[in-house]
């Protein structure tokens, strides 16, 4: 134990981070991965910075792709964003046409449409501009370009046989992180599957901040709640490991820090920008860490009751904090410094607390409810949801196991929207 102990003290004493040097200061931590292979998938590029959608044309030239179907939604295509994509490739010499049909939460079917458009088009190369939707349909068109056959055989862990066509994704919120990540999320029936494959990580993330500047405040505050939930839950998940926790840690920093100010100023370009960072280094952290039971608990009551993801995201995420109170004191410690909280000589489980308290606070602040109650789920409602939690959403990763009767029990919490003591 100490041997790890001291090879975790090494690896952070490497780096000159001031997240990982808090980690230092409170390193009794032991990361499973030590034992066992991880993996980081990441995408060929991050391009990051204000304005850098103007290089889009430049750099999906770099790709060799000659023909390209830019994927969006009708909400971003009135925005004037897909004009200067447009313009961009033009420039850099590069044919484009625009499919534009892509709303919030995907259908299996919409990603048909988008499969036929691209297939039928002879193209070699794919823009996804908007948000996780948008992003997710980008990585289906690309995919499907190289893989014959239908969208549902891609479903799952690893069914995507080949990398897709060269696939540049630019986020339009700062929240789900899709630019970096292995997932796409679409539903099919009533329910939310996943395309789950190293094939469909974007060869370049390009994430300009003034994407996100004209989000009106419930998309931000949702989105930045969502990011939040995956910094917090990849670093409670057992396949987390130091490269993504210190991610994620720094993710947790400058949400809270920002979150309030992009709310209140949405014009403010520092807010946007860290915001937009954090939704990318979240996005990276639960790529290698994965998600934990705040996203269970979210989709199993968000789509019923209309609820955005990141806003069902964010009222779930205290009461899972809690849940893992007992197994995770460490990481919550952290948390509550990173968010700017005074631990000093507190013990574990009161620093843990004062955590639980700065997300509640945050999420009240961005007005989101903090109750199912509030939104008019009925109580006798709960023993579904949790059933349906756990027989959809197991996840395996978590330090907690997860039985109907512990997370019926959260459910109850969240229900009435009481904090911890
Ligand atoms: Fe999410």
């Amino acid at each position: 134990l100490q041997l790890v102990r001291r090879g975790v003290k090494t690896f952070i004493h490497l780096s000159n981070n001031f997240s990982l040097l808090e980690v230092l200061h409170t390193s009794q931590l032991v990361y499973p991965f030590i034992y066992k292979t991880a993996t980081f998938l990441l995408p060929r590029r991050i391009v990051f910075g204000v304005n850098t959608i103007e290089r889009i044309g430049e750099e999906m030239k770099t790709l060799t792709s000659k023909k390209i179907i830019i994927v969006t939604g009708p909400v971003v295509s009135k925005t004037g964003v897909v004009e200067k994509v447009m313009a961009s490739l033009e420039k850099a010499g590069l044919e484009a046409s625009v499919f534009d049909k892509v709303g919030p939460e995907p259908r299996i079917e919409m990603a048909e449409e988008a499969v036929e458009v691209a297939r039928s088009g002879g193209f070699d190369g794919v823009i996804g501009v908007g948000g996780g939707s948008v992003m997710d349909i980008a990585k289906v068109a690309s995919i499907s370009l190289t893989n014959p056959g239908a969208v549902k055989n891609y479903l799952g862990l690893n069914q995507v046989a080949k990398k897709g066509v060269p696939l540049i994704c630019a986020p339009t919120t700062a929240g789900t992180g899709s630019e970096v990540t292995r997932f796409s999320l679409l539903v099919v029936g009533n329910v939310k599957r996943s395309i789950n494959s190293p094939n469909i990580v974007p060869d370049i993330a390009l994430v300009d901040p003034m994407l996100t500047v004209s989000s009106p405040t419930n998309v931000t505050a949702g989105s930045g709640l969502d990011a939040l939930s995956h910094a917090i839950e990849s670093m409670m998940s057992t396949e987390i490991t130091p490269l993504a926790d210190a991610l994620a840690l720094e993710a947790v920093n400058f949400i809270s820090r920002y979150l309030r100010v992009a709310y209140h100023h949405g014009g403010n370009i520092e807010a946007r920008t860290y915001l937009s960072l954090a939704a990318t280094m979240a996005g990276l952290a639960f790529n290698q860490g994965l998600l934990v039971l705040g996203h269970s608990v979210a989709m199993t009551f968000g789509p019923l009751y209309n609820v955005p993801h990141g806003t069902s995201c964010g009222m779930s995420l205290p009461y899972i904090m809690e849940y893992y109170l007992t197994v995770a004191a460490d990481k919550l410690t952290l948390i509550a410094r990173a968010m700017g909280e005074n631990v000093g000589d507190l013990t574990p489980r009161e620093a843990a607390l004062k955590a639980i308290h700065a997300v509640r606070r945050l999420v009240e602040d961005v007005e989101i409810p903090l109750s199912l109650k509030e939104i008019g789920v009925p109580k006798e409602q709960l023993p579904t949801f949790a059933e349906a939690c756990v027989r959809d959403w197991p996840r395996p990763n978590s330090p907690r196991k997860l039985t109907k009767e512990s997370v019926l029990k959260v459910f109850e919490r969240l229900w009435s929207g009481e904090g911890p003591e």
